[in-house]
């Protein structure tokens, strides 16, 4: 499923990014540019953020 739709980034592509070790934000946003156009995104990828740690 698509996140970003700004840069094409899918829920896959961010879970692998933050089990690589991209702590937060401005680590996915240099890795996938998610987040750094509209911003839409961002939202989402947070929460994802905190569901993935959270499994951890
Ligand atoms: Fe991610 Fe626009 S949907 S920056």
């Amino acid at each position: 499923m698509y996140i970003c739709v700004c840069f094409g980034v899918t829920d896959t592509q961010i879970k692998q990014a933050i089990e690589n070790g991209a702590t937060d934000l401005k680590a996915l946003q240099a890795e996938l540019n998610v987040g750094s156009q509209c911003g839409k995104c961002i939202r989402t990828t947070l929460e994802m953020m905190e569901q993935t740690k959270d499994l951890e």
